[in-house]
């Protein structure tokens, strides 16, 4: 690796940082490490509000994942959001919505949000929603997706959002998955200026889900042709109007489910990472504060959708938490032009900005006059997270967008940890471009020899980046399938917590985040299993055989590309065209593959697996038909053949996909 620029952390003249120096860091690193029970339980009663304050601090492990922090404790996570700030200062602006109309926005304050919220736990309760039970959300980027959520901690019904992109039979999926009797949706969504059809789509999945008893409708269009069918559809606004805003919260224990989230594996299957009450509000709340530095009267413009783990921890729950203003933003960033972004920090005044690394290319790309005209003063803080950031993204987010005044923060975490566990931290960590820098507050992160599971020690190592104690906001399960968990995160590498990523710790001791292990492709930030793609489609009648594979792009970091045989011959682009929609219908146009490329055969060894590591270099254009006549330059390139039942399928390929 050769020497990177270092940027030492920005000051802001009458600003001070929460911790002042990489040494107070190191210190309180230390001591989150070697006495956990200490640091978390100061850390808990400082930034939760407790009913019952809790007799434990930490206990269980990884080996038959019964972590559990807090135990004996109670609280509420929509008290802890609302009511106490409410109490303290009614008016103060907990959500600005900036509506993909551009112009249009609406400040709700800490008071308007606890009536809200109130309201509409009543109303889940009045059709049957308990303690314990589950319910799907399935909105747009309105503050009534926040609204629902909350009002599900409220009662303590665990929710499981569903993004607002996935198509109906992957809503389907995880409404029966999660066994969900209640779906919250809209009836359409607005993005770009396009309309989503949000409860067209719904009453597809619905199609499927016998269970479901009924289907709370926001109105977000007022389309009058949007389908509704009585009794099972009621419109949100004529049941809030019924209910009074107020609606004692249910204290829960630390360790009762808050929330599950689906996300993405190596099978083809989506696993339902569930998350707990009072662990994963404290790390979403700890990292708030000292990863954006977070500070009273602060505004916070977190740019993911709520349907992400990004957006749960740092649209809603962590700036709630701390009572500051949380914006959310339901259009695009080229919307109607490339300076969305920068009119809105600029009208709301806000102070951390956080965004996905896709974003920041694709604005790079349009130049920096769009950025140029604005004042952006009132940033101290830029955020990345979702996928590595370049160099050079890094570098111009931090002249252009930051004037080289604002820290930038690239925050690695997963949903499987509920809040960041490698980032710098503002006033503490010099920041190279490229690098997640240093664990965050009870990370205790170890790198793996990938083969022997034997930790790599010292600097300059390679391998597998894992955890070695459990931390608060960990994931505790896979909802109804524990196994799945232990076998996924804990077993893969005895006593740590696998994370699925490469990482490399550099002559500093910095970490440096290098991709997936496993076979999930991230496109823009969103995590897509090949497999997922895979099943999709061989579901298409006229598909054999379906083999996936990521590929390098530009903007979106990675992009998907598909080789599939036929049952029949007789490929067209039609067919092609066709198999690029199934991935769209049943996954979510997200997911859309770049190409789909029909082929007679599959590269398979003689026991019939599948040889990616051939498909990855050919459609990564590592290697191409013009190598084909150098056989010394296509041993180099795509490695040892020998292996390959058909060598003859190399040559095929290549010209397949020139
Ligand atoms: C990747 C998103 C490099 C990583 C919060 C991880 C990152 C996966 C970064 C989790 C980063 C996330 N640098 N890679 N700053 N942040 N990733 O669950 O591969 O949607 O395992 O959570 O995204 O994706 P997830």
């Amino acid at each position: 690796m050769t020497a990177p620029n270092v940027f030492q952390p920005p000051t802001h003249e009458g600003h001070t940082t929460h911790i002042g120096s990489l040494d107070e860091y190191r210190r309180m690193h230390r001591e989150s490490i070697d006495n956990p029970e200490q640091f978390f339980g100061k850390l808990g009663r400082e930034l939760l509000s407790w009913s019952k304050p809790s007799t434990t601090v930490k206990s269980g492990g990884f080996h038959d994942g019964d972590i559990a922090w807090f135990l004996g404790g109670e609280l509420n996570v929509s008290y802890n959001c609302v009511d106490r700030h409410a109490a303290e200062n009614p008016d103060r602006v907990a959500i600005i919505w900036e509506a993909d109309e551009p112009g249009h926005d609406e400040r709700w304050t800490y008071r308007k949000l606890q009536q809200e919220v109130c309201r509409f736990a009543n109303v889940l309760l009045k059709f049957g929603v308990r303690k314990g039970d589950t319910v799907a959300i399935y909105l747009p980027m309105v503050p009534e997706a926040a609204v629902a959520m909350l009002a599900c901690t409220r009662i303590g019904a665990i929710h499981s959002t569903v993004f607002a992109g996935f198509s109906a039979e992957a809503l389907r999926d995880r409404i029966l998955d999660a066994d969900c009797r209640i779906l919250i949706t809209a009836d359409q969504g607005k993005r770009g200026g396009k309309t989503v059809h949000l409860k067209q789509i719904a009453d597809e999945a619905l199609a499927g889900c016998p269970h479901v008893r009924n289907v709370i409708v926001f109105q977000r269009t007022g389309d009058m042709a949007v389908p509704f069918s009585a009794p099972r559809d009621v419109w949100w606004h004529e049941e809030v109007a019924d209910q009074r805003p107020y609606c004692p919260p249910v204290p829960m224990n630390s360790e009762d489910p808050l929330f599950m989230l689906y996300t993405s594996g190596s099978t083809g299957k989506p696993k339902g990472v569930l998350h707990t009450q009072a662990g994963y509000l404290l790390g979403a709340a700890a990292t708030c504060k000292y990863v954006f530095d977070i500070h009273p009267g602060d505004v916070f413009g977190c740019m993911a959708d709520v349907g992400w783990i990004t957006g749960h921890s740092y649209i809603v729950y962590g700036p709630l938490a701390l009572g500051v203003t949380t914006v959310m933003f339901e259009s695009v960033p080229t919307y109607p032009n490339a300076s969305r972004y920068w009119v809105m920090v600029d009208k709301h005044r806000i102070t951390q900005f956080y965004t996905a690394p896709t974003a920041i290319r694709a604005l790079r790309r349009l130049g920096d006059e769009p950025v140029a005209p604005y004042k952006l003063d009132s940033l101290r803080v830029l955020g990345s997270v979702g996928e590595p950031i370049n160099p050079e993204a890094w570098l111009w987010y931090h002249d252009v967008v930051g004037r080289k005044r604002c820290m930038i923060v690239d925050t690695y975490w997963q949903t499987e940890t509920g809040s960041h566990i490698i980032t710098p931290l503002p006033g503490v960590t010099p920041t190279k471009p490229g690098s997640a820098t240093l664990p965050f507050f009870g990370i205790d992160v170890a790198i793996l020899d990938p083969e022997t599971g034997r930790e790599l020690e010292g600097n300059d190592v390679t391998g597998v980046l894992a955890v070695r104690q459990p931390f608060p906001s960990l994931t505790r399960t896979v909802y109804n399938n524990h196994r799945r968990y232990l076998d996924t995160y804990m077993r893969p590498y005895n006593g740590y917590y696998f994370t699925g990523d490469g990482a490399t710790r550099d002559s500093d001791g910095y970490i440096w985040i290098n991709g997936r292990l496993d076979d999930v492709i991230n496109v823009a930030g969103h995590r897509i299993s090949t497999a997922e793609v895979e099943a999709a489609l061989i579901l298409h009648p006229a598909c054999a055989e379906a083999a996936v594979v990521g590929v390098a792009h530009d903007v979106t970091g990675q992009a998907i590309v598909c080789f599939c045989t036929l049952k029949s011959h007789g490929a067209g682009d039609s067919l092609e065209k066709a198999l690029i929609g199934q991935v769209r219908t049943h996954i979510g146009p997200f997911a859309t593959p770049q190409r789909v490329v029909i082929v007679h055969d599959l590269p398979k060894t003689r026991s019939g697996k599948i040889m990616r590591r051939i498909l990855r270099k050919i459609a990564g254009k590592e290697v191409t038909i013009k190598d084909y006549d150098e056989p010394e330059s296509i041993a180099a390139k795509l490695g040892d053949l020998s292996t390959l039942a058909e060598p003859g399928v190399v040559k095929h390929l290549l010209e397949r996909f020139a």
